[in-house]
């Protein structure tokens, strides 16, 4: 892992990095392994991995509790992870990094706190019609509950929000605007800084789901001005059970607690007792501490690859691939958005061929993709679309990686032919 925080623009060099991925040197049923699922889950460096091993050969105990070294060690190193985690989203306070397992849970979070708080008979919630289900149920859960509405920003054909008719919707004077930063089925980077602007002229907070983000773009939630912003760890380089859910420091100060129990309690008396500060209030009961270390030297990785040269990697990746793909699979079926606007994932089909079957044929070639509605079935059911295939790419991904998908795909035809 290079030491340094890269500020140079020299391109990341994805065959370099892969040596840091252990996973990566593998063969699947006599083929070198090419992993095209990282939108689902990333890989981890070996950093990542040492981290954890470290802290159950060394320091395991747990946190905040006791008077002694390794309880010591063990603490120091889970509340660092938040100073780590901070500066790679660019969060001013580290205290307002609250430990989760996942995205869903953070979003989970708002909803049942934040949302029960603030939401009422009427009040409008908006979302958009590309949102993961994770960003959608939870929506619906609390509005059922609280008898308010759902609204949504449609997208356009090549699934970019309109943002034309999200300005219509603010006329509803909604309490909330939640949107994802980057689609997960079609890679659409949205305007997030607009798209919050705009919603806080309108009197609404917004909720930034970053799942598909924080591992490919540059993220600074200071400068978007967002109130809330999600994202799992598993899929940014971390492991699984780490997540992450940032808000303004008045807002979860505000917020009541999530879970009860210990750890988010300052004071308890048999018939009432006081919340702890944040970050604690909202974590209640032993946290997944090895997890969350982990996440954050994953987040140093990151920070020392440097956010920039990940997005032009994975932009570059994606100019690739829609013309390889388009050039040498005859017939094949890509949707949306341009490379200039679009994270790592290409969402494709191949006519006459159920995307199940694109993606067991491949794995016989060793390389991994997701098929299915990719937990969004609204947006599949908006394209008209049954199912996608799903290539998608981090930052160990290389074109050779692309060029074995295309020569795979090419074998999928030929088969179904
Ligand atoms: C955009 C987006 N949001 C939320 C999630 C949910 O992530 P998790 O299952 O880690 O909570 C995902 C996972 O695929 C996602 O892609």
């Amino acid at each position: 892992m290079t030491a340094e925080l890269r500020t140079d623009a020299t391109p990341l060099d994805p065959a370099a990095l892969r040596a840091d991925f252990p996973i990566l040197d593998q063969q699947v049923f006599g083929h070198p392994l090419v992993y095209l699922d990282s939108a689902a889950t990333s890989q981890k460096p070996q950093a990542v991995i040492e981290a954890m091993d470290a802290y159950y050969r060394q320091d395991n105990a747990n946190v905040h509790r006791g008077i002694y070294q390794l309880s010591e060690r063990a603490t120091a190193a889970y509340e660092g992870a938040r100073a780590k985690v901070a500066a790679l989203i660019g969060a001013p306070d580290p205290r307002t990094v609250i430990w989760t397992r996942n995205a869903t849970e953070s979003i989970n979070l708002v909803a049942y706190t934040w949302g029960r708080k603030n939401i009422h008979r009427g009040d409008a919630i908006i979302l958009t019609e590309m949102e993961h289900h994770a960003n959608l149920v939870p929506w619906q859960i609390l509005t059922q509950e609280q008898d308010g509405d759902l609204e949504f920003i449609p997208i356009d054909d090549d699934g970019v929000l309109r943002l034309d008719v999200f300005e219509v919707l603010l006329r509803l004077r909604p309490k909330l605007v939640a949107f994802t930063h980057v689609s997960n089925t079609l890679g659409t980077i949205n305007p997030v800084k607009e798209m919050t602007r705009m919603a806080h002229e309108a009197g609404a907070l917004v909720l930034i789901d970053g799942a598909q983000a924080v591992p490919h773009v540059p993220v600074d939630v200071a400068d978007i001005g967002c109130d809330f912003y999600v994202f799992s760890g598993h899929k940014a380089l971390g492991p699984t059970g780490s997540g992450v859910l940032w808000g303004r420091r008045e807002l979860l100060e505000a917020m009541p607690p999530f879970m009860g129990g210990g750890d988010m309690i300052r004071e308890v008396h048999l018939r009432r007792s006081e919340w702890n500060d944040i970050p604690w209030k909202f974590e209640a009961g032993t946290p997944d501490i090895s997890a969350q270390i982990g996440l954050g030297v994953a987040a140093d990785y990151l920070r020392n690859l440097g956010m920039d040269r990940v997005r032009e990697h994975e932009r570059e990746l994606v100019a690739y691939a829609l013309e390889t793909l388009a050039r040498e699979i005859p017939g094949i079926e890509l949707y949306g958005p341009p490379a200039d606007i679009r994270g790592g994932v290409v969402p494709f089909n191949v006519p006459g061929v159920h995307p199940h079957d694109v993606a067991q044929v491949l794995d016989r070639f060793g390389v991994a993709i997701r098929a299915g509605h990719h937990c969004t079935m609204p947006l599949h059911e908006r394209l008209d679309l049954a199912a996608t295939a799903r290539a998608s790419f981090g930052v160990y991904t290389t074109k050779a990686d692309i060029d074995a998908l295309a020569a795979a795909l090419r074998e999928v035809q030929r088969l179904f032919a």
